[in-house]
């Protein structure tokens, strides 16, 4: 395990209990990271544990539970850490058939997949610092679209999953863009991609299978967390491992003014 390229790292997965996060801490696993899966469900989260250090032969995964949706949550986590961590892969996200509120009021898909990657990097930012050279991967998609400043949460709007999805996707490129030009002096990159199209609750609640495995799906998402090959590359989205041009990513004007409203949520 030492000359393996993860050998004494860290790397943090969100949503590590779902396909494609599952897949993420699989890989890093396999090549030598010492991962830890940030997942809600204890008995789902110990069989993950227990399947990839069995099919990797790595020991050194481990869970901590937290519920992405809930700042408090996040903040706990990250106090909590002791350590450092050199990866953080934000992917967990859903998408409720109806508009669902968690118990502070928020629109549940805005606050899990907007707001839960924005808590992870802005509380896990001091300990990515002191841990740099160190990389966010933001697990975002194509299908985007639809932001709307004045109505992130579907007050106004009539909500359909479908387009709090988009728009939550849309949100992570472009908080990708304000986060890396905040953490471009901390040798900390922050890039976003597409994974691919994977069968998994997620797709299955937005009404399509996906015929890519989750490997498959996972490979972008690895690449750009462990690859020397994007090492200084940040602030950029990605497809299939290509560099993709992102209009939400370049918008910058729009991007500080929704980074500033996700400040507004404390
Ligand atoms: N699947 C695709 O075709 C596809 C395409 C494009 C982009 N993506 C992106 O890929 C990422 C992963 O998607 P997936 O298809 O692998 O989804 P998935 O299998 O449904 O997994 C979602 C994960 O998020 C976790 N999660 C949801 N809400 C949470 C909360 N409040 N706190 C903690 N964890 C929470 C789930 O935990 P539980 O296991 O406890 O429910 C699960 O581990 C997402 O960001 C998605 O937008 C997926």
């Amino acid at each position: 395990m030492s000359a393996s390229p993860g050998s004494n790292k860290f790397a943090a997965v969100t949503g590590a209990t779902g396909a494609i996060g599952n897949a993420i801490a699989a890989q890093l696993a396999s090549q030598g990271y010492h991962v830890v899966l940030i997942t809600r469900n204890p008995e789902k989260s110990s069989q993950a544990v227990s399947e990839i250090k069995k099919s990797t032969g790595n020991n050194n995964v481990h869970f901590e539970i937290a519920d992405l949706s809930k700042r408090i949550s996040i903040q706990s986590l990250a106090a909590s850490w002791t350590g450092p961590l050199h990866i953080l892969v934000n992917n967990a996200a859903i998408s409720p058939p109806n508009r669902m509120e968690t118990t502070e009021g928020i629109e549940l898909q805005f606050a899990t997949n907007v707001l839960g990657y924005f808590w992870m990097t802005e509380f896990f930012s001091p300990i990515l610092i002191d841990s740099s050279p160190a990389r966010v991967v933001n697990v975002a998609s194509y299908w985007a679209g639809g932001l709307d400043l004045e109505d992130l949460e579907f007050k106004i709007r009539s909500y359909h999953n479908h387009d709090s999805y988009r728009q939550s996707k849309q949100a992570n490129r472009m908080l990708t863009s304000i986060f890396s030009q905040n953490l471009v002096h901390s040798d900390v990159t922050v890039n976003a991609c597409h994974p691919g199209d994977v069968n998994s609750s997620l797709s299955n609640s937005l009404g399509f299978g996906g015929s890519q495995s989750p490997d498959e799906g996972a490979k972008t998402p690895v690449w750009l967390a462990a690859s020397k090959s994007v090492q200084n590359i940040t602030g950029k989205y990605f497809e299939h491992q290509n560099e993709t041009h992102c209009p939400y990513g370049s918008d910058l004007l729009k991007a500080q003014q929704l980074y500033e409203i996700c400040q507004s949520y404390t």
